[in-house]
């Protein structure tokens, strides 16, 4: 790459988390959304690199010469991030005066507060300054200012304008400053108690890191339910940098939110509280008032293991029997799946897959051609409405095998989503016969001209 212009397309990488986001475009998911992976090194993708913040240093030592085009509305944000890296990263505070001018200035400002300048812990705080963007930094040595600040010790301060106003992190005076720490102290505590939920928060949310997240659903229009916020933000401090308290308007768009959570509009107010890393959901057990000691009282029962994490399902419809293909959902399907009399051929899919959509002819002609078969079952089960405790979805269509029989067998099927391969497969027991190909066939010679007009199949 020496000397060779790359181009780059600037992009923010949005920490998009799972139950924030929407299904996407119709189809356009194969998998469930996962978290995007942590950004160590950017992507690569057919010699454009993808960039964030903070993945614009590396790529800079890696590639001297870069050629970047900027997204409008990273523009900016870069403007200030090439700043910090010619000038100073925070500004140097003399008196009292100019801190009250920095603190005021913007929502959040950090002041890095050190008896030594040339102390290696003040490099480490200039170089965390050069990165984040959305705070400004100051940096002092001037006794005055620790007295003032009622400081006796090197120490970082994260001033804000809301909730508790300020936070210290003294550092260390063996261990020295860790960047690490500092950047996640500076995360937690930049974040507000309280999060209301939208579009532009959601990147936030998820980009804190914050594993476990309280959901409080509350239909804004309402007067009694915006009560509620009061003792939801009183019960906040106590989990600062545990629990993330987000607030969802059940009326603002947020019905993909709702869905995620099995949730209807008008079950608010309500709460939920969910784990983003093992992606596991909970209620509170009765339908009492919200209030900050109800709150806490949830919060720490969670956290300490005493509820049980609930699954969604959809309820059992009068006729979920009556068509050939049967209607499963997450509250009949142990009793049909594991049935020891019946073998049990699953559909698990999602209403806005594609590839599940193309495959439902032959599902249905599946079912049709063995409805006279007392001891088989052909059905579906939309897993975006009904979760399976023992038996996770990780992509759609996913198809699985159930044979008769105690032993609680499952086989998932990975052959050709047609007619004639599904009926070998049911009536050899749940196999495919071994010369059977599972891929779509292919020519027996690779480097055989995909043109051809031969018959490939032909084996
Ligand atoms: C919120 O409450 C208002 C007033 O009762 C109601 O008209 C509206 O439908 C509610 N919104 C939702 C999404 O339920
Ligand atoms: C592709 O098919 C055409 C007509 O069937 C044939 O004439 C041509 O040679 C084929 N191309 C290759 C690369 O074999």
């Amino acid at each position: 790459m020496d000397g060779q212009l790359l181009p780059v397309l600037l992009l923010l990488l949005g920490a998009s988390g799972l139950w924030g986001r929407g299904p996407g475009p119709e189809g356009a998911l194969e998998e469930p959304p996962e978290e995007e992976p942590p950004e160590e090194e950017p992507p690569e993708e057919d010699g454009i690199l993808v960039l964030s913040r903070q993945t614009l240093g590396l790529a800079l030592q890696e590639h001297p010469a870069l050629l970047v085009e900027f997204c409008p509305w990273e523009a900016e944000g870069i403007a200030e991030w090439l700043r910090r890296r010619v000038g100073p990263s925070a500004t140097r505070l003399e008196d009292e005066e100019g801190a009250r001018a920095l603190i005021d200035a913007r929502d959040v400002v950090v002041i890095g507060f050190f008896q030594d300048l040339q102390d290696k812990d003040v490099a480490t705080f200039l170089a965390l300054a050069q990165d984040a963007l959305d705070v400004s930094f100051g940096l002092t040595n001037q006794p005055q200012l620790f007295q003032k600040f009622g400081l006796t010790k090197d120490t970082v301060v994260l001033f804000k304008k809301y909730d508790e106003g300020r936070a210290d992190f003294p550092v260390d005076e063996e261990l020295g400053l860790d960047q690490g720490d500092l950047s996640r102290f500076l995360l937690t505590h930049s974040m507000h108690l309280v999060t209301e939920f939208n579009s532009q928060t959601s990147r936030k949310i998820f980009a804190a890191r914050i594993l476990n997240h309280l959901l409080l659903f509350v239909n804004q229009t309402l007067a009694p339910h915006r009560e509620l916020l009061a003792g939801f933000r009183e019960a906040a401090p106590g989990f600062r940098g545990q629990v993330l308290f987000v607030v969802v308007d059940v009326g603002a768009n947020n019905d993909h939110v709702l869905q995620y959570f099995g949730l209807k509009a008008e079950e608010a107010p309500t709460l939920r509280f969910i784990n983003t890393e093992t992606t596991k959901k909970y209620m509170p057990a009765d339908r009492g008032p919200v209030t900050a000691t109800s709150v806490a009282a949830f919060c720490r029962a969670v956290l300490g293991g005493e509820v049980k994490p609930y699954h969604l399902s959809q309820e059992v419809p009068p006729d979920w029997d009556q068509r050939p293909v049967k209607t499963l959902v997450g509250k009949n399907f142990e009793q049909v799946a594991f049935d020891e009399t019946k073998n049990v051929f699953i559909k698990f899919y999602a209403p806005w897959c594609t590839h599940c959509k193309e495959m439902a002819p032959a599902w249905e002609a599946l079912a049709e051609k063995y409805r006279d078969h007392e001891d088989i079952v052909i059905a579906e089960l939309d897993a975006t409405a009904n979760e399976l405790e023992a038996l996770p979805v990780h992509g759609f269509p996913t198809l699985k095998y159930f044979p008769a029989g105690p032993s609680r067998k499952v086989i998932e099927y990975k052959g050709t989503r047609d007619l004639e391969t599904f009926s070998k497969f049911l009536d050899s027991g749940g196999e495919l016969p071994a010369e059977e190909p599972t891929e779509v066939p292919g020519a027996p010679f690779p480097e055989m001209p995909e043109n051809t007009t031969e018959p490939k199949d032909e084996l």
